[in-house]
């Protein structure tokens, strides 16, 4: 075991020979110093396990050098020695950082006794931090399936681009994992710690989009009542993540590229210029060479932001990330629904596995989380296995107009809407599930025959699309 270095610094030259002699005895490394100046001298030179200071030195205050010590070393404890008459004074102290303090003239068994507490909390301490880290790098990677050589190779640009600041330029098709994969790699980032802020530009009307990424001035426009921090200042620190860049408005590309040129921008209405220090991740599910080519993406700004391009392949390209896939969602639905589904018969699993996924992993999780909701047994059998057609999936929520979005940063829509939405999907997939059968899916769905009727009227659903003969 190496030996355990103790700083004491005490203007009693006594006190210090004492000290060192017990303290020596106890097998530790003792340095000791008579003032502020000789202590800050020795810690600069070598670093301590521990320091032991007098509150009252005769250059200064013992909380001043101990403030100084965490300078230098923050994470190493320190016992304030004191006065009776200064308990106050240690108590201060103590609230700043010290370990703990002892009152003169003090049970040197009562030193050795604090001191082993604090080095044993100490290692505790940082036990606990690097064992948080771990199981933090761990949780960024558990939650990303990766078998398939192609998605290995993603993680391995992750692990090595992360901890730069240069932006990177997620390409994917819909449901690839693009943002999961960007919250990857803010991560696995030494600004792991601080904000990571998601906008989909998609989503904001233009009108606002501009106040949303850069704020503004109380007054800069009808409405503006105050004034608001836009999200480039809110993920100070941090990862900013643009998703669906390729649908930004030009207008607003061009502040972006200056605000990515300068590393400053300047809010809505404002003349002040605002820094920030943000690490800027972008996703597109387009193809922005084509963009730029069609007029409709800025050449310089697609320059600035495909610095580190990574790319998703779609899921039809690495079928072997299916079976992982499904284990690991699996279980994140059964955790969700609460329910206990443990596999997949054969027949369902090749029926997965020769599907083409155009909605990818979403959509695969999506036919699973069906499959959970509707199965009576723990294995899914393969006529819960049910496959959207054609190119698109036909998901409700996707193609609602934008004017259902409110005009709200985050362009939520309304939950009555999302509901609408949710209830007008489950409706078809249960009438493709039972074939048309509308007094098995009102079953299934625990609604009476009548009240299901109306159901599907109010969504203009027609039981006869959905028949199929037996
Ligand atoms: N490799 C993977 N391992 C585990 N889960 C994944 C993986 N890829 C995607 N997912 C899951 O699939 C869903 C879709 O992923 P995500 O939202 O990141 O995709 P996206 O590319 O951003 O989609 P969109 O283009 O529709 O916005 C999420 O629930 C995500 O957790
Ligand atoms: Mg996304």
């Amino acid at each position: 075991m190496p030996t355990i270095k103790l700083l004491v610094v005490d203007d009693d030259q006594n006190l210090l020979e004492l000290a060192r002699a017990r303290l020596s005895s106890a097998n530790y490394d003792v340095t000791v110093a008579v003032d502020a100046e000789e202590a800050l001298k020795a810690a600069k030179s070598g670093s301590f396990d521990l320091a032991i200071v007098d509150m009252r030195l005769a250059d200064e205050d013992g909380m001043t050098l101990m403030e100084q010590l965490h300078g230098i070393n923050p994470s190493m404890p320190v016992i304030i020695l004191t006065g009776h008459a200064s308990v106050e004074g240690a108590v201060e102290a103590m609230k700043r950082g010290a370990y703990t303090y002892l009152t003169k003239p003090f049970d040197p068994r009562e030193l050795l006794i604090q001191i082993e507490r604090a080095l044993d909390s100490c290692k505790l301490a940082s036990e606990n931090v690097r064992l948080k880290d771990l199981l933090k790098e761990k949780y960024d990677f558990a939650n990303i399936v990766a078998k398939s050589d192609r998605m290995q190779r993603v993680l391995e640009a992750v692990t090595r681009i992360a901890k730069a600041d240069s932006t990177v330029y997620i390409h994917g098709e819909s449901g690839t994992g693009k943002e999961l994969i960007a919250k990857a790699i803010h991560l696995a980032s030494a600004r792991k710690d601080k904000p990571f802020v998601a906008i989909n530009c998609a989503a904001i009307p233009e009108t606002l989009l501009e106040s949303e990424l850069f704020g503004h001035e109380k007054g800069a426009f009808t409405g503006a009542v105050r004034s608001t921090k836009g999200l480039f200042t809110q993920a100070h620190e941090g990862t900013l993540f643009l998703d669906e860049i390729g649908d930004m408005p030009l207008t607003i590309q061009v502040k972006l590229l200056r605000a990515l040129e300068e590393r400053q921008f300047y809010p809505v209405g404002s003349e002040k210029p605002v820094q920030v220090d943000v690490r800027v991740v972008v996703a597109t599910k387009k193809d922005l060479v084509e963009e730029v080519k069609r007029g409709l993406f800025r050449e310089d700004l697609f320059y600035r932001i495909h610095v580190i391009p990574l790319v998703l392949p779609p899921l039809k390209e690495r079928t072997e990330d299916i079976p992982p896939l499904v284990d690991h969602l699996l279980r994140k639905i059964c955790q969700q629904v609460k329910k206990d589904v443990v596999g997949l018969t054969p027949k369902a699993m090749q029926k997965l596995m020769q599907h083409d996924w155009p909605g990818n992993v979403r959509e695969l999780e999506n036919t699973l989380e069906f499959a959970v909701t509707m199965t009576q047994n723990n294995v899914i059998s393969d006529d819960l296995i049910l496959q959207t057609k054609g190119p698109t999936p036909p998901s409700v929520v996707e193609e609602a107009p934008q004017a259902h979005l409110l005009p709200v940063p985050g362009s939520l829509r309304s939950l009555k809407e999302a509901r609408a939405d949710f209830e007008r999907a489950y409706l078809i997939r249960l009438l493709e599930l039972c074939s048309g059968k509308a007094s098995k899916a009102a079953e299934i769905a625990g609604k009476y025959r009548a009240d299901f009727y109306d159901l599907l009227k109010k969504h203009e659903i027609k039981l006869a699309d959905y028949k199929r003969p037996n």
